[in-house]
C-alpha cells in the first residue's frame, strides 16, 4: 500500500460532483437490510468525504434567506465580520485569519508562496495530494517521505529531510486518506523543531471527528507567534462542502502573502451558511457521535468479513483489499453505492485499498449486507 499515490484528479472529482445523493439518506433508513436500492434511485456517495448528513438547520436557513445576495460580490464588511467570528472562535487576532473557497484555495496559496521557482517542500508519500501536486506544477522540489509501519506520518523521517533548501513542511492530521494521527505532543515538539528552519503547515479538516481536546490543534502555536500555519474547513463535519469556505491560521505577515495568491472572493450565501453552523453548537458533537456509531457498525462488518483495515479518526476509512476485490467499485454499484468517482473503474493494483467515507448510520447499516453480498459474489 505505501507505494499509492492517488491523482489529485482522482480524490477531487467527486467532490466537485453534485450533492443530489443526499436525498436518499430517508429513503435508504426504510430500506430493508440488504435490499437494493431502488432503480433509478440516486446513489449513495461515500467516497469524496462529505457528510452525507448535509447541512445544520441554520446554515440551511442562513442560505434561503441569503439567496436574494447571489447578484452581488460579498460585502467587505460580511466578510470582515466573518473573520473575526473565526478569529474569536480560534483564539487568534483577525488579522491571523485567511478565509478562503474551501482549505483547497488556501493549500494552492501555501504552495505558491513556498514552492514558486523551486522551494523545497517536505510531506508524506500517501496523504492528501493537493498541496505536493499545486507545489510541482510551481516548480517547487517535493520530498515524499513513506509513512511509518501504522500508516502515519513518520515525523522523525519526515524532520529528516528538512534540508536548506526546504521552505515548507506539511503534516496532515488526521491523514487522507489512511485516517491515522501523530501523537499531539510529538506533533507539537516537531513542529517547535522544525518551524525555525521552514513553515510548518498542518492540516486539520477532518480534526473536528476527534473527541475535542484543545492539545489535539497546533493553533496554540499559530497563537504563539510560531512560523506554523494551520489549514481548516466547513466542508466535512460541517457539511457545507458544496459552499466552498476554508481558512488558513498563520502569522500576520504571512496572511498577507496568502491573500495574494487568493483566486477567490468567498460567496455570500456561504459566508452566512458558515457563521450559521460556527452558531450552532450541538451541531459538531453530534455529527461526532454519528460518524463514531457508522464507524463501529462499518468496523464489525469488515470485520467479519475478514478484511483488514485502519478503522482511523476521520469521517473516513481505509480498507486493504486482495487482488480479486479491486472490481468492488463496480460490483457495490448496482446495491446503490458508489465507493468511487467512477465505479466502472477498477482500483488500481498498486493501491489495493479502498477509502470509504462513513455515510449516516442507516446508510452503513445498509451498506454491510450490500458488502456481504458482493464480496460473497452474490454482487
Ligand atoms: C486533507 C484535506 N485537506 C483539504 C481538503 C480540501 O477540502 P475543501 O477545499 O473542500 O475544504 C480535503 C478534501 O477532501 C482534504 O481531504
Amino acid at each position: 500500500m505505501s507505494d499509492f499515490s492517488p491523482t489529485r484528479r482522482n480524490l477531487l472529482a467527486g467532490a466537485a460532483a453534485t450533492t443530489a445523493g443526499l436525498a436518499l439518506g430517508p429513503r435508504l433508513a426504510l430500506a430493508a437490510p440488504g435490499a437494493r436500492a431502488r432503480p433509478g434511485a440516486e446513489p449513495v456517495r461515500l467516497f469524496s468525504n462529505e457528510n452525507r448528513y448535509g447541512p445544520c438547520e441554520g446554515a440551511l436557513r442562513a442560505i434561503r434567506e441569503s439567496v436574494h445576495l447571489s447578484s452581488r460580490y460579498t460585502a467587505l464588511d460580511a466578510l470582515q465580520a466573518f473573520r473575526q467570528r473565526v478569529a474569536e472562535e480560534e483564539g487568534v487576532a483577525p488579522e491571523q485569519v485567511l478565509v478562503t473557497a474551501g482549505s483547497l484555495e488556501a493549500l494552492s496559496a501555501v504552495a505558491g508562496q513556498y514552492a514558486l521557482g523551486g522551494g523545497g517542500v517536505v510531506c508524506s508519500e500517501l496523504t492528501f495530494p493537493a498541496l505536493p501536486e499545486y507545489a510541482e506544477t510551481l516548480g517547487g522540489k517535493v520530498t515524499r517521505v513513506p509513512l511509518d509501519a501504522n500508516l502515519a506520518h513518520d515525523l522523525d523521517a519526515m524532520e529528516a529531510r528538512v534540508g536548506p533548501g526546504t521552505k515548507l513542511v506539511s503534516v496532515c492530521n488526521p491523514n487522507n486518506p489512511t485516517g491515522t494521527i501523530v501523537d499531539a505532543k510529538r506533533l507539537r515538539d516537531f513542529c517547535e523543531s522544525v518551524s525555525p528552519r521552514a513553515t510548518v503547515l498542518v492540516d486539520e479538516v477532518y480534526l473536528h471527528y476527534l473527541e475535542p481536546s484543545p492539545a489535539n490543534s497546533m493553533v496554540d502555536l499559530v497563537r504563539a507567534g510560531r512560523n506554523v500555519i494551520v489549514v481548516r474547513s466547513f466542508s466535512k463535519i460541517h457539511g457545507l462542502a458544496g459552499m466552498r469556505v476554508g481558512y488558513a491560521l498563520a502569522q500576520p505577515d504571512v496572511v498577507k502573502r496568502l491573500f495574494q495568491w487568493r483566486m477567490a472572493l468567498p460567496n455570500p450565501l456561504s459566508i452566512a451558511a458558515a457563521r450559521a453552523s460556527l452558531d450552532d453548537k450541538q451541531f459538531v458533537p453530534r455529527m461526532r457521535k454519528l460518524t463514531q456509531e457508522a464507524r463501529r457498525i462499518t468496523s464489525a462488518v469488515l470485520d467479519e468479513l475478514g478484511l483488514k483495515y485502519v478503522a482511523g479518526h476521520g469521517n473516513f476509512m481505509w480498507i486493504s483489499l486482495g487482488a480479486d476485490q479491486l472490481d468492488l467499485p463496480a460490483r457495490l454499484a448496482p446495491h446503490g453505492f458508489h465507493v468511487a468517482t467512477v465505479p466502472s473503474n477498477p482500483i488500481p493494483a498498486n493501491i489495493s485499498a479502498l477509502r470509504l467515507t462513513l455515510g449516516t448510520v442507516e446508510e452503513m447499516r445498509a451498506f454491510g449486507p450490500a458488502l456481504r453480498a458482493t464480496l460473497k459474489g452474490r454482487g
